[in-house]
């Protein structure tokens, strides 16, 4: 089937529920397959509130892939907090390490150093089989490419409901199938949908088959890992207010993994910007965008295409260069220039970063 009819299924079947506006899609998409309208007309959406609690503590972790001989260090010595309702966005080129940190922290990585800290308590390294379920509960993901992160040969159903089998869940069959339910209803799906097969689905419906299977978990933190890339440009707005609704209502708290800068924007409340297995950069998104300070933020800024098109035409598209750093003898730190606003630099590069933002030098 061509991607315009199954985007336009994935229209006509996904119903967003109120507060969760359709985005740029036709009009069929308010309403749901039962026939009833849900438009956000006449609910407000809830507020999203973060709390001053750190849920997610990554400190100084690195992860090495290779032989001892031949060691490659993939994630570099990297630290972040992510507060309880927030939603990070991790932002870098392809190899720099994204999903290498999203695995170490849903512990299929071993990290080679440093420590993850969720709800105040050590996750990484060897824990108590009761810790270790209960983490497993409370930490989900949700991959990039929908068509090959379901099992085929599965229906639907079995897909969401997998997790609820893992070992410490003790649920009969009729509370796991109503837990499908709901999960499927909470992502704008039908419940019938739970005795159909992966390919039934256009690719829209398999990311929310995707969102589904972690829901069901009642997780309390969610890496998303390039939800949208691999979608149709017209059914990523629903995806990312599908994702922004569930925050909301369920008080969740999000690592959102983007190569691209112009997604993670308006969805993310804070922003690090990784290369080469370093972030770089980290602050808040809009500060972000106003004060980009690391030569490598700038140039990821520069590829984000203007919608104006004479401003696109003069745009000058910057390279970075990595070797234009000279760390041989005054070392780099991670250090905060503006209020949360934390760049990678020696002192020359840093000095150089506080002019640029009105500070001086010695501040
Ligand atoms: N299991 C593995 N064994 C060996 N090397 C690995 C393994 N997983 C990742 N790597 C390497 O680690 C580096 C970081 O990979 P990672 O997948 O984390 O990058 P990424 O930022 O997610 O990239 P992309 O945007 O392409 O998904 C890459 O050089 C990759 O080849
Ligand atoms: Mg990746």
């Amino acid at each position: 089937m061509s991607n315009t009819v199954m985007s336009k299924q994935d229209a006509l079947v996904s119903c967003p529920a109120p507060g969760e506006t359709a985005g740029n899609v036709n009009s069929a998409d308010s309403v749901s397959a039962a026939g009833k309208t849900t438009s956000a007309a006449g609910t407000a959406p809830e507020k999203k509130t973060i709390s001053d609690k750190k849920l997610l503590e990554v400190k100084n972790i690195c992860v090495q892939f290779g032989s001892h001989r031949h060691p490659f260090t993939a994630v570099d010595d990297v630290s972040f907090d992510i507060y309880q309702g927030e939603t990070f966005g991790l932002v870098g080129e392809s190899g720099s390490g994204k999903t290498t940190i999203g695995r170490a922290i849903i512990r299929i990585n071993p990290i080679t150093k440093g420590e993850i800290l969720f709800d105040g308590k050590r996750i990484s390294g060897k824990l108590s089989r009761e810790e270790d379920q209960q983490v497993t509960r409370d930490i989900q993901m949700i991959f990039q490419d929908p068509m090959s992160s379901l099992n085929e040969r599965a229906k639907v159903g079995y897909i969401v409901a997998e997790g609820l089998y893992a070992p410490g869940n003790r649920y009969t069959e009729e509370e796991r199938n109503e837990k499908v339910k709901k999960a499927l209803l909470d992502v704008g799906l039908l419940p019938e949908f739970a005795s159909r097969f992966p390919h039934e689905f256009s690719g829209g419906q398999r990311q929310r088959i995707g969102i589904a299977r972690a829901l069901v978990m009642d997780p309390k933190f969610i890496v998303a890992d390039e939800p949208i890339s691999a979608l149709d440009v017209s059914i990523r707005a629903q995806v990312l207010n599908l994702m922004s609704r569930l925050q909301k209502e369920r008080g969740l708290t999000y690592l959102f993994i983007a190569h691209d800068l112009s997604v993670v924007r308006f969805i993310c409340d804070r922003i690090a910007v990784i290369h080469k297995g370093k972030i770089v950069e980290l602050s808040e998104s809009e500060e972000l965008f106003r004060h980009p300070l690391h030569p490598y933020t700038k140039a990821l800024l520069s590829a984000i295409p203007q919608p104006d098109p004479e401003v696109e035409k003069h745009k000058e598209l910057l390279v970075y260069d990595p070797s234009m750093h000279d760390y041989s003898i005054d070392k780099p730190v991670f250090e905060e220039i503006l209020p949360g606003h934390f760049v990678y630099g020696n002192k020359k590069e840093l000095d150089g970063y506080r002019k640029e933002v009105g500070l001086s030098s010695d501040t």
